[in-house]
């Protein structure tokens, strides 16, 4: 038997209608999960993604269902929860990808009041509601007993990934409340994954660079010129596909990632190593 990730549970994927959660939900629906729902405030796109999926998932017991959801709304955060574990029993994997980049950039002291509580709102609460109830769902639930499992390497009870941000690590210039949000999601992720994890629950963060996503693109501050500041500023010169960042989430969900917690992945090609790019 080859290498094996062993990602055969029930995969749920926030954000699932575009961009970085849509090729995630693609990603596990390859990987060989049994179950995946992909949930996201549009309903319609996040049904088109779990058709996607049914057409190349590995496992042949998969199903995948659609759910619509705002993940700022903690009932609908509830709803979502229990409508997944009525209709899969369990919930191993979550990815948390939904986010907001805000409608505007600008200088520190002119942000609108209106939009530093509004990304609050969904990049910092929605994560926040969907963290407490994923891991009251996931501290119901058996570990999972994979190949990988032994006396002194349990079975895990599930894995939560939020999406955070290079924005993490540096400012974003003209982006307070975004980067706020995003430092925020990785203090979230620790504490939570410090209370947790000791009964078989890892939560970490994966921080990416600029990825090339209909989010990205549609921000008021994509234009050519900005875009060409990102490429000469990353080692890689070039911006990450959404499925780069999708198959680091997989990557991390598996049971192969045992001993990791708590723990802010960078995975930005580069942008945050140096300021002196050739
Ligand atoms: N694209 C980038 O360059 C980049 C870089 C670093 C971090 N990120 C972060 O990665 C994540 C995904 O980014 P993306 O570029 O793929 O985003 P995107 O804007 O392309 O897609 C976001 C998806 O989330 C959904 N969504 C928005 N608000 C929601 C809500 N309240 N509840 C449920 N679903 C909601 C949208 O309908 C959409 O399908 C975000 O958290 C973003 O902050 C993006």
């Amino acid at each position: 038997m080859g290498f094996n990730l062993f990602l055969r549970g029930v995969a749920m994927v926030v954000g699932a209608g575009q961009g970085m959660g849509r090729a995630t939900a693609l990603s596990f629906a390859e990987a060989g999960v049994r179950g995946l729902i992909c949930a996201d405030i549009n309903q319609s796109s996040a049904l088109a993604t779990a058709e996607e999926a049914r057409k190349i998932a590995s496992n042949k017991d998969f199903d995948a269902i659609s759910v619509a959801c705002d993940m700022s709304n903690h009932q609908n955060v509830k709803d979502l929860v229990a409508q997944s574990a009525a209709r899969f029993g369990r919930i191993d994997y979550a990815a948390n990808v939904a986010g907001s980049f805000g409608k505007s950039r600008k200088a520190f002291a002119d942000t609108p009041d209106e939009e530093w509580l509004q990304l609050q709102n969904i990049n910092i609460n929605g994560v926040f509601y969907l963290v407490k109830e994923q891991v009251k769902q996931m501290e119901k639930q058996e570990r999972l007993e994979t190949p990988l499992t032994s006396a002194s390497r349990p079975g895990e009870r599930g894995s939560i990934i939020n999406l955070s941000s290079a924005a993490a690590v540096i400012a974003v210039p003209g982006g307070a409340a975004y980067t706020h949000t995003k430092f925020a999601s990785n203090g979230l992720t620790k504490a939570a994954a410090q209370d947790h994890g000791f009964n078989g629950i890892r939560i970490n963060a994966v921080l990416p660079g600029y990825t090339m996503t209909p989010g990205l693109a549609g921000f008021p501050g994509a234009t050519p010129e900005g875009a060409q500041k990102i490429l000469d500023a990353n080692t890689l010169h070039r911006f990450a596909e959404p499925k780069e960042i999708a198959d680091t989430i997989v990557l991390l969900s598996s049971p192969r990632n045992s001993y990791m917690i708590g723990a802010s992945i960078l995975v930005d090609g580069g942008q945050t190593i140096t300021a002196e790019n050739e």
